[in-house]
């Protein structure tokens, strides 16, 4: 008997619509209401307190805290003096703002496609795309599995290139049993809602190296050497700017969210392990379902479970599958359109379809499913029973 789907007026697994990600706030009230009473809403003693957390967290020298995973990156390219002339590779299967940052500092990205089985930078094709202006590489670790750092590391040692990891979907995983934010020169991650942990909005930078957070300190703050708060100590009213810099503050009430967060961090990559888990033993029974591979000796923190749709498969294609699911209630989602196939991208660099083959065919195929730590098992099992439906609904 064909599945009655919610689509064409059949009952619904879920009534209500599952988030694909969604931030979870609790006695973290109390910490930033503790903060919005105090002397300094912002340029505080909580913005130093939340960087030595978070160093000490994922095992770095030096977090810098900044307004957004975006300035993360954008102090990452300024700090290793990314300018005009500089190519910078970045892959292209991640969220457009890896590739920006390199444009907002007058940089050219280049775009290296993604390995088949992980979609995860595909280092062969990070060696191919190295010229003589090549400066650095910017890996991400997608869907929170951290990259092949070793191959990688060796591959910018021979070329003498800077490692970035965009780890915005991987705090709290590790990589050979060493911490992401610790693999590459410059590690940046975000604090907006659907992350790991949040602060409203806000990002962070590990590395190792003092000399370049002084740089990216500077940077988010005018290009000003001391903040508001150090000429407060000093009794000086005076300050030069150095070089150009934004405002790219933390505030310290979002830093006293930020430190909140960061205790149940530990917890959450286990649900949020456990969750896939789940969802891998029930879709490896989907033969029209694959799941992405994951690499030997590394702990993935799944801030996204992605998995492909096999089109050979299927009756449906990839829209009118998310169209399906979202109809029962499931709040899929797709991560991502590869960069160099947005319009800026084609416009600007003359990027297209043809120069990412492998990252282009994911795009057609993948779907993400709901996962963050609150969801309850129950939630878990409707996103499964949601997906079996669609699926034997849409079978050839
Ligand atoms: C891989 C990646 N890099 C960078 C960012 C930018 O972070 P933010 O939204 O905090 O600016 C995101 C955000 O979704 C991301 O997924």
């Amino acid at each position: 008997m064909p599945v009655t789907l919610a689509l064409h007026g059949g009952t619904p697994v879920r009534q209500t619509m599952l988030p694909y990600g969604r931030h979870w706030l609790d006695d973290d009230v109390a910490a930033v209401v503790e903060v919005l009473g105090s002397d300094w809403l912002t340029t505080g003693p909580k913005v130093a307190e939340f960087e030595r957390a978070f160093a000490d967290f994922v095992g770095a020298r030096e977090a810098v805290a900044v307004s957004s995973g975006t300035a993360a990156l954008h102090a990452a390219m300024y700090a290793l003096g990314i300018g005009p002339g500089d190519e910078v590779i970045v892959p292209a299967m991640t969220f457009a703002a890896s590739a920006n940052c390199v444009v907002f500092q007058g940089g050219t990205p280049l775009f290296a496609d993604a390995d088949p089985e992980t979609l995860l930078l595909d280092p062969a094709q990070v060696e191919a795309k190295i010229t003589s202006r090549t400066k650095a590489i910017i890996a991400v670790d997608y869907t929170g599995q951290p990259c092949d750092y070793d191959t990688l590391q060796a591959i910018a040692g021979r070329h003498g290139l800077a490692l970035v990891a965009d780890a915005c979907h991987a705090l709290g995983g590790s990589y050979k049993g060493q911490r992401v934010g610790t693999l590459a020169d410059l590690n940046t991650f975000s604090l907006h809602p659907v992350k790991h942990i949040t602060a409203g909005e806000g990002g962070v930078i590990t590395t190792d190296d003092p000399a370049l957070a002084r740089r990216m300190r500077v940077f988010r703050n005018h290009g000003i050497t001391s903040d508001h708060r150090q000429r407060e100590q000093q009794g000086s009213w005076f300050y030069e700017m150095v070089d150009l810099g934004y405002n790219y503050r933390l505030t310290d009430f979002q830093c006293a969210l930020g430190m909140n967060q960061l205790r149940k961090l530990p917890s959450w990559v286990v649900r949020r392990q456990v969750i896939a888990g789940r969802y891998d033993a029930a879709f490896a029974e989907i033969p029209a379902v694959e799941l992405l591979g994951v690499l030997a000796e590394v702990s993935h923190a799944y801030h996204l479970y992605v998995v492909r749709l096999k089109p050979d498969q299927l009756e449906g294609d990839r829209a009118t599958i998310f169209r399906a699911l979202r109809a029962e209630g499931i709040g899929v989602n797709v991560h991502y359109l590869p960069v160099h196939l947005h319009p800026f991208y084609r416009e600007r660099f003359g990027t297209g379809q043809g120069l990412c083959p492998v990252a282009e065919a994911a795009y057609e195929e993948i779907i993400s499913l709901p996962i963050f730590p609150r969801m309850s098992d129950a939630d878990v099992e409707d996103a499964i029973a949601a997906m079996r439906k669609v699926v034997e609904a849409y079978l050839r």
